[in-house]
């Protein structure tokens, strides 16, 4: 049938999707750049992010993964403060907000209702939306007051890939081109280093055996999983271990590496699997330090570090690419490690059950 035609010679969507990542983030850089490569964004969507004192991100499941690391790069590049709120939870509980607040709804597909239903009311208020989102012409584009575009391609698969990255790259873009308008000085370029992580996503995605491998190595038969980081790496690891529960089942968990001894170090016990992330320089002895302490009870630790922050122990070294823009490279080889895991146990990787693609009952 016609979905058989789609996924060409790939066994799932999923894996299809991820491999699509390196194409994804060239596309971005094409449509968000103009004849003389500089940033191209509408004046409008300028002007709401020159006028805001304070951004809400508001997201559910992968796409409030991708807002947290949105967070990140807003306040440290556009110097703008930004919350990043589950849609389910803000409709409900609504924090204070700010004088000038503007809202970005981040979705893949733009139509998840929880998030709809904080456009809703943030709109009766009178107050600006963004959506950034996948599907042009989507709920959350239409009601909106701007739109952003992912250039993802359709993604099939249940457990979102290329969305995420894509996300990512374009509030990277996002973020970059409010910095310039408001005069600020950035110490790179933007297009030129998101062209870098492009090529190590390629070289990510044809590292396959490798991630099969140690996939069966440390999660095919185990019952739980934790993934830990600090700083920019923590904000991966909970999308790493959404990842690995939606198309595996197997339990996981993703915490800042400092919070192990306030808890979740009691479940570690011999072989449990441990993937650490140690992409941050300024973390890179913290987050060693924390592995030590999990290795010496036990576990079966795993460590993916970027090149430069390497140490010989490490059982998978990601291509170097700028500070800020290390989430888009050390996700690929999680999904990758999800995707391989589930295969191994036999999951029906691209609809695993109960979940929908998208959520468009409360
Ligand atoms: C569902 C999907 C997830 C997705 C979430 C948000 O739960 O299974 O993969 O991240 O909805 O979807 P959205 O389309 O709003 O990004």
């Amino acid at each position: 049938d016609a979905s058989d035609i789609e996924k060409g010679t790939y066994a799932h969507y999923m894996l299809k999707e991820t491999d699509e990542q390196p194409f994804v983030i060239r596309n971005i850089i094409k449509e968000y750049q103009d004849e003389n490569n500089n940033l191209k964004l509408d004046a409008a969507i300028r002007e709401a992010m020159k006028k805001a004192d304070r951004i809400y991100i508001i997201a559910a499941g992968t796409s409030y993964h991708a807002g947290l690391v949105g967070k990140e790069l807003l306040e440290k590049l556009a110097n703008i403060p930004v919350e990043v709120h589950v849609a389910s939870e803000f409709s409900y509980n609504m924090p204070l907000l700010s004088e000038k607040p503007l809202f970005i709804f981040l979705s893949q597909s733009g139509e998840t209702a929880d998030s709809r239903a904080v456009l809703v009311k943030i709109k009766e208020m009178g107050h600006p939306a963004l959506t950034i989102t996948n599907v042009p012409g989507s709920t959350l584009s239409r009601e909106a007051d701007y739109t952003l575009h992912l250039y993802a391609g359709p993604e099939i698969a249940v457990a979102s890939t290329k969305a995420y990255t894509a996300q990512i790259a374009v509030l990277a873009i996002l973020a970059v081109d409010t910095a310039k308008e408001k005069g600020i000085e950035l110490s790179f370029d933007l297009i030129q280093e998101l062209a870098i992580v492009a090529n190590a996503m390629e070289v990510l995605t044809d590292q396959k055996e490798t991630m099969e491998e140690l996939a069966r190595d440390y999660l095919a038969t185990a019952r739980n999983a934790f993934f830990i980081g600090r700083s920019a790496d923590y904000n991966v690891c909970v999308e790493g271990a959404l990842k690995l529960k939606e198309v595996s089942y197997i339990q996981a968990e993703g915490f800042a590496g400092g919070e192990l001894k306030h808890g979740t170090i009691a479940l570690i016990e011999e072989g449990t699997p441990i993937i650490a992330l140690a992409t941050q320089e300024n973390v890179n002895y913290a987050i060693r330090s924390n592995v030590q302490e999990v290795v010496s009870r036990g576990a079966n630790a795993m460590v993916i570090s970027m090149k430069g922050l390497e140490q010989d122990t490490d059982a998978f070294v990601l291509p170097h690419v700028h500070e800020v823009l290390t989430p888009l490279v050390s996700v690929v080889p999680l999904q990758l490690l999800a995707y391989y895991a589930a295969l191994q146990l036999d999951r029906d990787v691209d609809k695993p059950r109960n979940l929908a693609k998208s959520v468009t009952v409360e």
